[in-house]
């Protein structure tokens, strides 16, 4: 048990376990058949995913980090000192986040640090790492959905805050849905706030889909770890061994997909839903998505959630843009 702040949504709350088996039940009986990529990370899944992260092929780790690294005392010049709160909205391990935090120290912020995951597993290692780094950094960690942990530091908090939303998590939204989501992030600040947003961008199919598909199966492993999920949480008897975990790029709509496809005809039984799904040879399950963005999307996302742009990251090859947004008055 963590011992940060556990919000209604936290994995271990009913109401969080009760849209688990509605997102399970949902996903398998409709067709196509597809569970929201949110219920990826149980503990284990926290763990995979920071592995995905240490592959050669998953550059988005790598080039994110090398253009926070570069920026940050840029970013810290231009936030100056004073007290700070700085959210890690969907922290992971919150590696890339501390470059950024020892800037606005060095340049003389009070900073307060304040991860926000679904996973307790990833609080937790994120603030470890955090402790280490910097021995006497305030911590407020928070587990719970992303809209759960904003409104409780809304009401328990009112430092300035700057809200990091790395890792290209705003792709795991459809277009609609990531302006709603960032209008809706930007709408429950406070003037002078700022959001950092990382996104990846549209590029070649090649490196994209290595990313996602690396050579040492550590991504599949991630993505079939969901079935592993609903076999202990719900009871399930998936069998991993028949089922494959593929990742293909649409290049049409700028998105990475993510299956498990049915290796054979099958059954599997789900104890607490008391049902069984039929899944004939090669039907897939998509679990995932990741939209790529153009930069004039970017754009567009901050004007719809009529925010100032204040900056705009990139790497040499323009793989990657971390955005910095401004909460305007009013
Ligand atoms: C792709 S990882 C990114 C981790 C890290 N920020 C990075 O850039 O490497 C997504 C993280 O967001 C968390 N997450 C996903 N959906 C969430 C939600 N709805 N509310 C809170 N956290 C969520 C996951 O548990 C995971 O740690």
């Amino acid at each position: 048990m963590s011992r940060y702040e556990t919000l209604p949504s936290a994995p271990q709350a009913h109401a969080a376990r009760a849209d688990f088996e509605a997102a399970v039940r949902r996903g398998l009986t409709g067709r196509p058949r597809v569970i929201p990529p949110w219920f990826w990370y149980d503990a284990e899944g926290s763990r995979l995913f920071d592995a995905v992260c240490d592959t050669p092929e998953y550059y988005l780790t790598r080039v994110e980090a090398g253009i926070l690294e570069r920026s940050a005392p840029r970013l810290a010049a231009t936030i100056g000192e004073g007290p700070i709160d700085v959210v890690d909205l969907g922290c992971g391990d919150g590696r890339k986040t501390a470059p950024v935090i020892a800037a606005l120290r060095d340049g003389g912020a009070a900073v307060r640090y304040v991860p926000i995951d679904i996973s307790g597993a990833a609080v937790d290692t994120a603030a470890a790492a955090m402790i280490a780094r910097f021995p006497g950094l305030a911590i407020q960690g928070l587990i719970g959905e992303y809209f759960d942990g904003i409104s409780w530091l809304s009401k328990n908090a009112d430092r300035p805050r700057l809200v990091m939303f790395l890792g290209s998590n705003i792709g795991n939204f459809p277009m609609p849905e990531a302006s709603a989501f960032a209008t809706r992030l930007c709408k429950s600040l406070s003037p002078g706030d700022r959001v950092l947003i990382g996104f990846d961008l549209r590029k070649p199919g090649a490196p994209l889909i290595a990313a996602y598909n690396d050579s040492e199966g550590v991504g599949p492993r991630f993505s079939l770890n969901l079935l592993r999920r609903i076999n202990r949480e719900l009871g399930a008897d998936f069998d991993l061994e028949r089922f494959e975990a593929r990742s293909t790029y649409d290049p049409v709509e700028g998105a990475i997909r993510m299956y498990l496809i049915s290796l054979e005809e099958q059954s599997v039984y789900v104890r607490a839903l008391d049902r069984r799904f039929d899944f004939e040879a090669f039907d897939p399950i998509q679990v995932g998505y990741s939209y790529k963005f153009r930069p004039r999307e970017i754009t567009q996302l901050a004007r719809e959630a009529r925010v100032d742009v204040e900056a705009m990251y990139f790497d040499d090859a323009r793989w990657f843009c971390d955005a910095v947004w401004r909460i305007a008055p009013g």
